[in-house]
């Protein structure tokens, strides 16, 4: 099953600036997905993107919150579609005539899987965190103190023992810190100081 999206082209120039306020985006988030684990890696994402867009970019809350629905609806129809992720999120972006640094983000955050690579550094940080953000998570899971004392090293520990977490493509992860420049024990300790805190 190819998921490729055959176009490297999304949603309208004239849209920039067009986000969904936070209740329609929570509304889309709530009735296509359906998995709490999905639902929590998403959010843990969204949350994310947030943090380095204000703490890194310095973008004001207008530009914090596009990442941060980038990551929140990056997901969306994996649950339901997962034969039509991420074209079917693409597509009802486009259609709702979203801003198209939004469904570009999202249509590049598995270049393999969806032929179109990370340009902006907002798509660079959406497929940075989201491989990473995942095995962090499944890592704090078997942890007694869970995210509480955490460190770079023990994940590093995890990153190597292929077995953990091995759905997660170590591969993806070394690709993406090198597109958006930045080292791994930066991008893990971003992730660990700051995913804690995110609920369901
Ligand atoms: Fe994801």
């Amino acid at each position: 099953m190819s998921l490729h999206l055959g176009r490297t082209e999304f949603g309208n120039k004239a849209n920039q600036g067009n986000v969904f306020t936070q209740e329609e985006a929570m509304q889309i988030f709530n009735d296509w997905v359906l998995n709490p684990k999905l639902k929590m890696h998403m959010k843990q994402v969204a949350h994310l993107m947030r943090c380095w867009s204000k703490e890194k970019e310095l973008l004001d809350e207008a530009g914090q919150w596009k990442w941060e629905m980038a990551g929140l609806l990056h997901d969306a129809d994996w649950d339901q579609w997962p034969e039509l992720h991420c074209k079917k999120i693409i597509e009802y972006l486009e259609e709702k005539n979203i801003d198209p640094e939004i469904i570009r983000a999202i249509a590049s955050h598995g270049p393999i899987h969806f032929g179109v690579f990370p340009e902006t550094s907002m798509d660079k940080m959406l497929f940075a965190f989201d491989e990473l953000s995942g095995l962090i998570h499944a890592y704090s899971l078997m942890r007694p103190g869970g995210y509480e004392g955490m460190d770079v090293k023990g994940v590093k520990k995890r990153l190597k023992d292929k077995a953990f977490a091995a759905n997660v493509s170590r591969e993806d992860i070394d690709d993406a810190c090198n597109r958006a420049n930045i080292s791994l024990d930066e991008l893990i300790d971003f992730i660990i100081t700051r995913q804690g805190s995110v609920i369901l």
